[in-house]
């Protein structure tokens, strides 16, 4: 199927979704499938060597983020030590939660069913509270070595997985499951979908593109409405949401409620709480500059405090400097002047010289 022909799956029903013309916070109360009262959920994307422990602290404090899901976790061959689980997911030790009590799962990527869950039981003896599994990440080498998102040519193996998941762990954490529509095309979408919900995954987040699509724009919302129409667990949308006008439309298109945020959230760190307010009916002030650059110092203070921080905290300052710049032209001057430094304490005094913004300071 090429790239243009999948905008074409049927137009959504019309008794929910914004086409249903009923506010959002009354909408959302007592939502389908057994969804609790409250039940919208809002979660911060895994998003490997971007959201680290360190993100996750500091955009789950800010409010908005119902869970959040730590970077995937490759399996190979072998039981993996507790300390490969630890090094990238730090809040196993504190009860599985943030610092500011928001739920973090554990994601896991691979292609051998019992290995992936016996990893994944040793995963829930460290305390996870759910297990997620990756099937759609784009990265080569990963495809080559029969992970990520090449299992969706594989329906089968996807059941097989999550069947051997569900039936390895204890029977009260949860098995959930993060696909793109496809490899090449969308062929196999909603084959696949069913196959993972046939297997036992409780909730499926859709990243709205295939493989080949990569992390260009647009991302097909109206698949998760496809595929929200062929399976009985709740279907998170993923993909391209960077505003509440983002989230506003693809909630229309899509039908479903709950969503997941990724780059949009790393962008604008307050886009969760300014659609949850938008949901619950409250007006909020969006985030100025005045809020992110504490929060900026403090990432780069916590990303000091982290081993080999004198190696990897330039760059992680750096990267998330870019996405926040897409929404503060302040970070990006600071980009500007952090670029070439490799050394913390230049960083660090660089940081420290930026003037105080006014408390109302806005994006410039
Ligand atoms: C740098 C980066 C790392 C990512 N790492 C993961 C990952 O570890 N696991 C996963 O399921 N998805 C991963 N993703 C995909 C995101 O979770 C998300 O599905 C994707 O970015 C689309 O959402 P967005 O358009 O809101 O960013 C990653 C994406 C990016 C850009």
């Amino acid at each position: 199927m090429r790239e243009g022909d999948r905008s074409m799956p049927p137009p959504r029903r019309l008794t929910r979704g914004i086409a249903a013309g009923i506010p959002y916070h009354s909408r959302l109360r007592g939502s389908r499938r057994g969804h609790a009262a409250d039940a919208m959920q809002i979660a911060l994307a895994p998003m490997e060597g971007l959201v680290d422990d360190v993100l996750r602290t500091l955009l789950t404090e800010i409010g908005g983020i119902d869970w959040c899901v730590a970077e995937f976790i490759r399996i190979n061959q072998h039981l993996l030590p507790a300390a490969s689980f630890y090094k990238l997911a730090p809040e196993l030790k504190a009860g599985s939660k943030t610092p500011s009590g928001t739920p973090m799962r554990i994601q896991l990527l691979g292609s051998d069913p019992q290995c992936i869950a016996d990893n994944a039981a040793l995963a829930c003896t460290l305390g996870a509270p759910v297990i997620d599994l990756n099937f759609g990440c784009p990265a080569k080498t990963v495809n080559q070595s029969r992970g990520g998102a090449v299992l969706l040519k594989e329906p089968e193996l996807l059941h097989d997985i999550v069947r051997t998941v569900r039936r390895t762990i204890p029977p009260q954490i949860p098995v959930t499951a993060k696909m793109r529509l496809g490899f090449e095309n969308t062929d196999n979408a909603l084959v696949c979908a069913q196959a993972l919900a046939d297997g036992g995954a409780a909730s499926l987040v859709v990243h709205a593109r295939t493989k080949t699509d990569g992390y260009q724009p647009p991302a097909y919302w109206e698949w998760i409405a496809r595929i929200d129409d062929v399976v009985d667990v709740p279907v998170y949308a993923n993909g391209e949401i960077w505003s509440v006008d983002d989230w506003r439309r693809c909630r229309a298109i899509s039908g479903v409620d709950d969503v997941m945020l990724g780059r949009g959230v790393i962008a604008r760190p307050d886009l969760a709480r300014q659609i949850a307010a938008v949901r619950d009916g409250r007006d909020i002030a969006p985030m100025g500059w005045a809020e992110v650059l504490p929060m900026v110092r403090r990432y780069w203070t916590m990303q000091c405090d982290k081993p080999l921080s004198a190696k990897y905290a330039p760059g992680m300052l750096k990267q998330w400097l870019v996405w926040v710049g897409r929404s503060y032209g302040q970070a990006q001057r600071l980009f500007v002047d952090v670029r070439t430094l490799t050394d913390c304490d230049g960083i660090t005094r660089r940081l420290a010289a930026e003037p105080e913004p006014a408390p109302d300071a806005i994006a410039s």
